[in-house]
């Protein structure tokens, strides 16, 4: 895929009623739009604390680990502001009103929920960068910096297949398909609700077209496990020294608004 083409909104800056937002840019992945904020954003004096509520404020103070907390607020915003599509806000400290809580039901625990019904929300974050995205039906995304795999941990993470078609390895050892077939398996299950740890050999990436449209092949174990067939598709690239794969029900603009329902 060619980056270039990728973004849509490249390093904006919105000012509203005098209050800057952080700048955000808006990654076009198939028919989902993933937001993505840079971390550093959300570490000192600049950080858009108007866009966030007293009960947001309250957690990320009470978070010990300052990248934690960092990390947090920039998913959180990243979120805020895909979901504001769905809503008429366009005002920063607007975004303070939309919530988003993690899931305590043992089926889903930690995924994100939205405190608009009809809208379906991921989050991920990595090293400098966070990204979220808003779908009417389930959805999932994973960011990873680019990077090398130890040997066991390409042979926890990935089958034989896998490590075969990873045969190009940058100069500083990054390995681009391994990153983005990471990515995959982490926003394959997340659009379940699930972690991918105990799963990953279940999960095989085996081709990225020139579109960033990619082709899996799961195992019967986890169809069992997840039960019902959800007629996902998904979408990675690799930009800017990250990896970035979303995975959900392709929803067309006409079926927006009818696809929500109980979670
Ligand atoms: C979900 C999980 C894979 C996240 O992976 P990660 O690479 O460490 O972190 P990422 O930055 O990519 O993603 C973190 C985000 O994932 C989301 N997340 C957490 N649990 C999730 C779940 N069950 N489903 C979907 N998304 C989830 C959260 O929004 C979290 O960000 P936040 O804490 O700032 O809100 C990991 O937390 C995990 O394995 N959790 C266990 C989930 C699980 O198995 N629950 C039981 C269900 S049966």
């Amino acid at each position: 895929m060619n980056q270039t083409s990728v973004w849509l909104d490249v390093a904006t800056s919105h000012v509203h009623s005098g209050l800057e937002c952080a700048r955000y840019r808006t990654l076009a992945l198939g028919s989902w739009r993933i937001v993505m904020v840079a971390v550093e954003q959300f570490s000192g004096n600049d950080t858009p604390w108007e866009a966030f509520n007293e009960r947001e404020l309250a957690r990320a103070e009470g978070m010990p680990v300052n990248k934690r907390r960092h990390e947090w607020l920039a998913g959180r915003y990243a979120a805020k502001v895909a979901l504001r599509s769905w809503q008429t806000f366009d005002r920063v400290d607007e975004l303070s009103a939309i919530t988003i809580e993690n899931s305590n039901r043992a089926c889903n625990k930690g995924q994100p929920v939205a405190s608009i019904k009809e809208a379906y929300v991921s989050i991920s974050h990595s090293w400098d960068v966070a990204v979220a995205v808003v779908s009417a039906a389930p959805v999932g995304v994973d960011v990873e910096k680019l990077r090398a795999f130890s040997p066991a941990a390409e042979d926890m993470a990935f089958t034989a297949s896998e490590k075969g078609r990873d045969s190009i390895i940058s100069p500083g050892g990054e390995r681009r398909w391994l990153t983005l077939a990471w990515c995959f398996k982490e926003a394959f299950m997340k659009a379940h609700g699930r972690g991918v740890f105990g799963w990953f050999h279940d999960l095989e990436l085996q081709r990225i077209d020139q579109e960033g449209r990619l082709t899996w092949k799961s195992s019967p174990r986890l169809h069992r496990q997840l039960g019902r067939a959800m007629g996902l598709a998904g979408y990675g690239v690799a930009v800017d020294g990250y990896g970035v794969v979303v995975v959900g029900t392709p929803i067309s603009p006409l079926t927006v608004g009818l696809a929500g329902g109980a979670r």
